[in-house]
């Protein structure tokens, strides 16, 4: 297998689930894997694992066919399609949520499903992780990808590996505008924090190693509010991280995510909360509808086929991390609808604002402030009046 590109696709899709948003029905899982089982018959696909987090169906799959590929795309849309009409069947809350389209055209990026995929030359030894996340936004990554790729206290191999001595590059995709720029680290980590510290815009979507631009990590960029241009879904995030021989080691991946930082995402896709890291057998949702968890799959890959999975943050490990997170859950909870628990209202994805504000016109009177006040530059360099 020299030489031979092997892709490693991890698409997902919340297509309903059991018990509100909380998380995805056994029966779902059956009948996607069911497409799944038939396309690695048929040759399309190596290897799959199939799984869930909270309420988005997780689909792993190996191939050498390369990213964007029609047909890979196909089988996953396939796959989400069949689990849909179980979830039709059994009444599963919003069945089919995140399939945007009816008919698939080439390529499911852009129709609803997130989207991670990476192709490279496997080494001897290959290990990944797979991050799969629920009730948060993919620049929930920005912050443990920064910390994996460019912090030397999080990564020691930065300084004591030479293979990873120069540093990586990262690629950052402004979701607003559509672009992306390349940043190279350490000596750009001043720019870089500027934009990934506003993590709803500017999202990490690739690192690469900068002395032979092997890739290192991908993110799902769906946003599906900036897709339809409404609120129609949630844009719960994956990730793939390759470790180990010159990349950051498995542990090293892992440890930003003892860190339960805040996101955004939760209830409603509209509250700020702490990100959890948990066991498979965790990934569900409940306090209010959260809060916002993690799940680490580590795979070995062997001449393209997925070995594993390893069930990585169902550790005592993490057990403290996960009692920080319930303190802050706690502490955020209790701002109730008050900013920072509840996000800015350019970032909400449920509003009343524009109806108040209509009920309310007439009864705003101007206000003696003894000055004109100035029009506001937020975040985006915007000026707001
Ligand atoms: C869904 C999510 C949930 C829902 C909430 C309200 O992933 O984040 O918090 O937004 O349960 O859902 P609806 O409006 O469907 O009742
Ligand atoms: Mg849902
Ligand atoms: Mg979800």
């Amino acid at each position: 297998m020299a030489e031979e590109r092997v892709t490693i696709s991890v698409i997902k899709a919340d297509i309903g689930s059991l018990a509100g948003h909380h998380k995805v029905h056994p029966d779902t899982i059956l009948a996607a894997s069911r497409v799944l089982v038939e396309a690695k018959k048929n040759g399309k696909i190596k290897s799959f694992y199939v799984t869930h987090v909270g309420d988005d169906l997780q689909l792993i799959m190996t191939h050498f066919k390369g990213v964007d590929n029609p047909e890979v795309h196909e089988i996953a849309w396939n796959a989400f399609k069949e689990a849909t009409k179980v979830a039709k069947e059994l009444g599963l809350y919003a069945a089919g949520q995140d399939l945007l389209s009816d008919a698939f055209s080439g390529n499911v990026r852009g129709m609803g499903p997130g989207v991670a995929e990476m192709e490279f030359v496997e080494r001897p030894s290959e290990p990944v992780i797979v991050f799969m996340a629920d009730k948060t936004e993919p620049g929930a990554f920005n912050l443990p990808l920064y910390r994996i790729f460019a912090d030397p206290f999080n990564t020691a191999g930065l300084v004591i590996d030479p293979r990873m001595h120069d540093g990586f590059i990262f690629q950052v995709m402004d979701v607003y505008e559509g672009q992306v720029v390349e940043l190279s680290l350490p000596e750009e980590m001043y720019d870089l924090l500027a934009l990934i510290g506003t993590p709803s815009r500017y999202i990490i979507k690739r690192v690469f190693r900068k002395s032979d631009r092997e890739i290192g990590a991908v993110v799902s960029s769906e946003r599906l509010s900036l897709i339809a241009g409404r609120y129609v879904g949630k844009d719960d995030p994956v990730m793939i991280v390759r470790a180990q021989s010159g990349f950051p080691a498995v542990g090293e991946v892992l440890e930003p995510f003892s860190f339960p930082h805040l996101v955004a995402g939760w209830m409603r896709g509209s509250h700020h909360g702490p990100l959890m890291p948990v066991g498979l057998k965790d990934a569900k949702m409940t306090r209010f509808d959260g809060p916002p968890r993690v799940v680490a799959l580590g795979f070995q890959i062997k001449n393209g086929e997925l070995i594993g999975p390893a069930d990585l943050f169902d550790d005592p490990a993490f057990d403290e991390t996960r009692r920080l997170a319930q303190q802050i859950t706690d502490y955020m909870r209790r701002h109730g609808p008050f900013m920072p628990h509840r996000l800015g209202p350019e970032e909400m994805e449920y509003t009343t604002l524009p109806e108040v504000l209509e009920k309310l016109k007439k009864r705003f009177k101007p206000a003696d402030l003894g000055y004109k006040p100035h029009a506001k530059t937020g975040d985006s360099g915007e000026i707001h009046d």
